[in-house]
């Protein structure tokens, strides 16, 4: 099973139809989004439309929560690229526009009376049914084989970045949300790993092993009061039973390098048994310094074999997404123009 992970569109269709090409080319059985197809970029009725045809399943990101609700700590161009976008989408803007462009057609005999009359049913049509996906994007957490997924951070879905510095200098938060990757299991509560989206950096937090000088300490005092208990029926202390998993743990991230067309981290890069937190990069606005479109490729492991993660790296036309943000914002749209100045420097 091959599952290719999409996240981050924000809007851009030059970048999601490359992806989605280059998806097909390689090879995939199901396709997910990890959230905010919307937002920043010229097209958010497509991208709406191409997750709605490609994609199994879409978590809630903080812009389409903004599109459909309101923008929550957004700074002002933000925020009214966001309520341009519910224009767009939700109030129908994109849907006169359209059906006006129909009428031209009709008015210049390009299309008859009937063929106009279809394709407004059909647009209408489409249109409710597009609303109603946006307004039923709402799972902030999906279980995919193994791994839980969010936009944001485990510990707050929607909205908490994880940032490739935190293993530096935010290890507390690391640690919250590491905390919470477990799921019940056979024998009490199982260590899982995470994918994310949310900060447009791909690569993958890792939880380094704890000192093994320490956990031997420990074992050797959880065997030794085994033995006691074995004996004489000692109290085991919980404080011991839970005393590994608070050994401080470190944390790495390794970042897909800048340049590279994929990449699938090895055993050193991604020990066995080692959690990590996972981030497939973002489709339509990438920020660590690539522009090329970037998603993953999660290939389940069959009988026995590990789980191999694929980025790939996505040249796309980007000058046809700038072109279409700097017409809108000629129309007068709120689109700044550091929105297409960015897609060319990947930040
Ligand atoms: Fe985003």
């Amino acid at each position: 099973m091959r599952i290719a992970i999409v996240s981050d569109i924000h809007a851009n269709l030059a970048a999601f139809e490359s992806v989605l090409a280059h998806a097909r080319s390689v090879g995939y059985d199901r396709m997910v989004c990890l959230g905010d197809v919307v937002g920043y970029g010229p097209d958010p009725v497509e991208c709406v439309d191409l997750v709605r045809e490609h994609c199994d399943w879409t978590l809630l990101g903080n812009h389409d929560f903004a599109a459909v609700y309101e923008p929550t700590n957004f700074n002002p161009s933000a925020a009214k690229a966001v309520f341009w976008t519910r224009a767009q989408t939700i109030e129908g803007e994109w849907l006169r526009r359209h059906i006006a462009a129909l009428q031209q057609a009709r008015d210049e005999d390009r299309i008859s009376d009937t063929e106009f009359l279809d394709k407004k049913c059909g647009a209408e049509v489409e249109q409710r049914e597009r609303v109603d996906f946006m307004f039923r994007i709402s799972p902030r957490r999906i279980l995919l084989d193994r791994y839980i997924c969010v936009h944001a951070s485990p510990s707050r879905p929607v909205n908490e970045y994880l940032f490739p510095t935190d293993v530096e200098n935010n290890t507390k938060r690391l640690e919250r949300n590491f905390g919470l990757l477990t799921l019940p299991g056979a024998d009490g509560e199982r260590p899982v790993s995470a994918i994310v989206g949310h900060t447009h950096c791909p690569g993958f937090i890792l939880e380094t092993p704890p000192d093994p000088v320490e956990v031997a300490r420990v074992e050797a005092e959880l065997a030794a009061q085994t033995a006691r208990e074995q004996e004489g029926g000692a109290f085991r202390s919980p404080l011991l039973e839970s005393a590994i998993s608070r050994i401080p743990r470190n944390y790495e991230f390794e970042s897909f390098v800048v340049g590279r067309d994929s990449w699938t981290p090895n055993d050193d890069e991604m020990p066995a048994g080692c959690r990590f937190i996972l981030n497939p990069g973002s489709v339509g606005q990438p920020r660590d310094g690539d522009p090329r479109a970037c998603y993953a490729i999660l290939e389940v492991g069959e009988n026995g074999a590990r789980d191999r993660f694929t980025f790939h790296r996505v040249a796309y036309d980007i000058a046809r997404t700038q072109s279409r943000l700097r017409a809108f914002a000629a129309e007068g749209a709120p689109l700044v123009e550091w929105l297409w100045e960015r897609l060319e420097k990947g930040q």
